[in-house]
């Protein structure tokens, strides 16, 4: 494509600046479009928009490829750790061993929650799902740290982001212990991030509790996994939140009531929950002609991406997962064995072949959550803690750009024309 795109609307015809981003498609510029023609673009779900400029991740679905601030995520979920990735979407690039030691340190210094917060915990019926408790309290850390809500101060914005980063695995950890109905547990400023996010998680005051180094390496990495994904449905609802002015606190709630979605983060949960009503390899094909059966709203879950056409680069890392896993906890669960089939199935099947649909983050992670111990309402509890990050991180990038404007998508109306009211004696 050369610099300028030509459009003919109603006879009149255009030139649309072309844009060319450091790798990826060109960009067709349509922000003068309206003003030029009268007529506005339609693209729901945005399957051909780009809705923002970003330097941070970059996905070719087509290769697999997940690049974050341009490092391939497999190189960070083997080499690297959560906390390193965090600050190499937060600033951009990776940390010498000085400022990793600060940054670790400061976020460590911002895992307590407000003492008073715990109470707010009690508001909520025990068996509510922990995405609504997460919502709810999320939300409320706004009416809690006033002093780091005024956006137009860049070091209100860098404490606002530290404070998310560091309490998301207390209030997850929270959440979780208020469902099962035992003590909160403080942060352990000794431990790893993972480390201590697994004993504030599984912990009781009552015993010692010593993490184990593989399974925190895990969680460490399925935390690297999730950090960040572009302009998904959560990360654009942020943006979209953050675009009116919102405080980082409220944006990151909005943030997490998309995240819970099936279709979205959601799917962790209901891939294991198939997998467990599938059961035995024997039943998977009767699973899967029901995916493919377009008058059943069944969907292989964990399977397909609106972004990757191929393997989905994190499931890859998150197969490799399990093995490591298991092996660490001396567990075997047959359900990994049926996961395993179920993908060979579905990818020799040409229904998934021409559809391009392959696992995604989702098909495996619930396995290994669930071999470490968490029930299946906690999975996108998880997902929201690793994903804070890079919410955080995209918020603080639109906040920074002098074009930044008000989210405000235009529609296709087709609904009544104007007509006069009838009062209700005539109706
Ligand atoms: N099982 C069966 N058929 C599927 C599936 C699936 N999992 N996913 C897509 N298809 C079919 C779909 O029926 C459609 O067929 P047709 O063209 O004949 O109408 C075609 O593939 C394209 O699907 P789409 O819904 O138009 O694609 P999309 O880009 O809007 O949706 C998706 C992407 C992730 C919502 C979808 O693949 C899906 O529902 N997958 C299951 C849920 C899931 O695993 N979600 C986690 C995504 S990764 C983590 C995250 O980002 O949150």
């Amino acid at each position: 494509m050369g610099d300028q795109a030509k459009l003919s609307v109603g006879g009149k015809e255009i030139d649309l600046p072309v844009l060319k981003g450091s790798v990826g498609p060109d960009v067709i510029d349509i922000r003068k479009l309206y003003a030029q023609t009268g007529a506005f673009t339609y693209d729901p779900g945005f399957t051909s928009t780009g809705s923002c400029e970003s330097a941070l991740t970059y996905i070719d679905g087509d290769e697999g490829v997940l690049l974050h601030r341009g490092y391939p995520i497999g190189q960070l979920a083997e080499q690297s750790s959560f906390l390193e990735v965090c600050y190499l979407l937060l600033n951009g690039e990776l940390p010498s061993q000085a400022e990793l030691g600060k940054f670790e340190h400061t976020i460590t210094r911002h895992t307590m929650v407000h003492e008073q917060l715990s109470s707010f915990f009690s508001g909520f019926r025990r068996d509510a799902h922990p995405m609504a408790v997460m919502c709810g309290v999320v939300g409320a850390l706004s009416a809690f740290y006033h002093d780091s809500t005024d956006i137009s101060d860049p070091v209100q914005r860098r404490i606002a982001s530290h404070r998310l980063i560091a309490k998301m695995p207390t209030i997850a950890a929270m959440a979780y212990k208020y469902s099962v109905g035992q003590p909160f547990v403080y942060p352990d400023n000794k431990l790893s991030y993972a480390g201590n996010f697994l004993k504030m998680t599984f912990g009781v005051p009552a015993e010692e509790y010593e993490v184990i180094p593989a399974v925190e390496k895990a969680m460490d990495r399925i935390f690297i996994l999730h950090a960040d994904h572009e302009q998904n449905a959560s990360t654009s609802t942020v943006r979209l939140a953050g675009s009116s002015g919102a405080n980082p606190f409220a944006c990151i709630a909005a943030g997490i009531a998309c995240l819970w979605g099936p279709a979205h983060g959601g799917a962790n949960e209901a891939c294991l929950n198939m997998l467990r009503e599938i059961g035995t390899p024997d039943k998977i094909p009767h699973f899967i002609e029901r995916a493919k059966d377009k008058n059943d709203p069944f969907r292989l879950m964990g399977f397909g991406h609106r972004v990757y056409k191929n393997y989905d680069p994190r499931a890859t890392v998150m197969q490799q997962t399990v093995r490591e896993v298991f092996d660490a906890l001396k567990v075997n669960d047959p359900l990994f064995e049926t996961a395993l089939r179920l993908e060979e199935l579905a990818r020799s099947d040409p229904y998934f072949i021409e559809k391009k649909l392959f696992p995604n983050v989702d098909f495996y992670s619930g396995i290994i959550l669930s071999a470490i111990g968490f029930p299946t309402e906690m999975f996108t509890v998880l997902f929201a803690l690793a994903r804070t990050v890079g919410w955080v991180a995209q918020w603080n990038e639109m906040i920074g750009d002098p074009g930044q404007k008000i989210g405000r998508p235009r529609q296709l109306y087709t609904g009544p024309t104007e007509r006069d009211y009838v009062p209700l004696s005539a109706r």
